[in-house]
């Protein structure tokens, strides 16, 4: 990833916004955002900071700010290596914890005091201990959507960039792969893996199974199959992307599934000119504004509302005055960052 060069002036972040957005934000918005955005890159220098932006964020956030934009794995990866003093992470909580837990010497800040979501609220770390009192000696594969605690029960992490080749490379004919029901059961197609809930009998047959949790993403768990097949029947030449939070039966009917990074490099590099992104809506017009000549059906209505608490203004006000910092017990961060580690290591 190479980073992003900040303007060097007001008018000059302006003109650099507008050229990206102005067919999707009105003047006068653009205008304001322009002046917070510098005064954040002003700032961001002054306090010797990195900003990491999801490719979720708001459109105007995510052409102004942020030094480096991208999906979990590649975030992940800077924030692990960065000599700034400060990471600023616009994202959601578990994303600027796994940025403290990679680099516990920077200081790390998230711009809301919540920024949950929906996969990470849906297990804790006294599930995970059960399960493997269930299934003793069956590694642990964790989506990268869970806070510290889980981590630390966790033996490998996995992001939606690198989920099918980690449980690959374990070797093992049994994983447990927690928390999303739609990821896991994604993966163990591609890996020829059979799906098993905790609640099915012990002493089943465990042979080349996954077991699986019942976690779902808010957002993805909305498409579905019609939104694909209605779009084909109008626009036969629409290519769908689906992330693979998605019920499995949308990336079945989808064209490719990938992460949220992979999308972007498959539009940049696509001949198409017309697609259909089934993910978060911000991602979809910040891929739109990057590629001019290409259409996108305007299917958006599934905002992530944690993304959304991330704010340009917000942003500003948490690196001005240091806050929402995250900090972690030290005890636990160890225990959480040795199964991201390993994830670094397998991908
Ligand atoms: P990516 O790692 O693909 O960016 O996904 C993160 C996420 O939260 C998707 O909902
Ligand atoms: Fe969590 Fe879904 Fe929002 Fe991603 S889009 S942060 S998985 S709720």
């Amino acid at each position: 990833m190479q980073p992003i060069v900040p303007a060097s002036s007001v008018q000059e972040t302006y003109d650099r916004m507008a050229a990206k957005l102005s067919r999707l934000i009105p003047e006068a918005e653009l205008r304001v955002k322009a002046e917070i955005a510098y005064e954040i890159n002003r700032l961001k220098k002054e306090k010797n900071a990195v900003i990491l932006g999801h490719n979720y964020m708001e459109p105007a956030l995510y052409h102004s700010i942020p030094d480096f934009v991208g999906d979990s794995l590649g975030l992940s990866r800077i924030a692990a290596n960065t000599q700034a003093d400060r990471i600023v992470f616009c994202g959601v909580r578990f994303m600027a914890e796994t940025a403290k837990i990679l680099n516990p010497s920077r200081m790390v800040l998230l711009p809301t005091r919540v920024g949950g979501c929906s996969l990470a609220s849906s297990i804790t770390a006294e599930d995970v201990r059960r399960l493997k009192a269930k299934y003793p000696g069956v590694p642990v594969v964790t989506y990268i959507n869970t806070y510290a605690d889980v981590k630390a029960e966790t033996d490998v992490c996995c992001t939606s960039a690198n989920a099918a080749d980690i449980v690959r490379k374990l070797d093992s004919d049994v994983v447990i792969c927690l928390p999303d029901e739609f990821l896991a059961k994604n993966i163990a197609k591609e890996t020829g893996k059979r799906v098993i809930y905790p609640s099915e009998a012990a002493g089943s047959d465990f042979h080349e199974a996954m077991i699986v949790w019942n976690g779902r993403c808010e957002v993805h768990e909305q498409f579905r199959p019609e939104d694909v097949w209605n779009a084909r029947a109008q626009f036969p030449d629409t290519v769908v992307l689906a992330h693979p939070e998605c019920p499995p039966e949308v990336v079945d009917a989808a064209d490719f599934s990938g992460s949220t990074t992979a999308m972007v490099h498959f539009v940049a590099n696509s001949q198409a000119k017309r697609f259909l992104l089934l993910t978060e809506c911000s991602m979809s017009d910040n891929i739109a504004a990057e590629n001019p000549d290409k259409e996108f059906l305007g299917m958006c209505s599934v905002r992530c509302p944690h993304m959304n608490e991330i704010t340009l203004e917000d942003t500003l006000a948490s690196l001005r005055e240091d806050r929402e910092q995250i900090e972690l017990e030290e005890g636990l961060r160890l225990r959480a960052k040795r199964s991201l580690d390993r994830m670094l290591e397998l991908s």
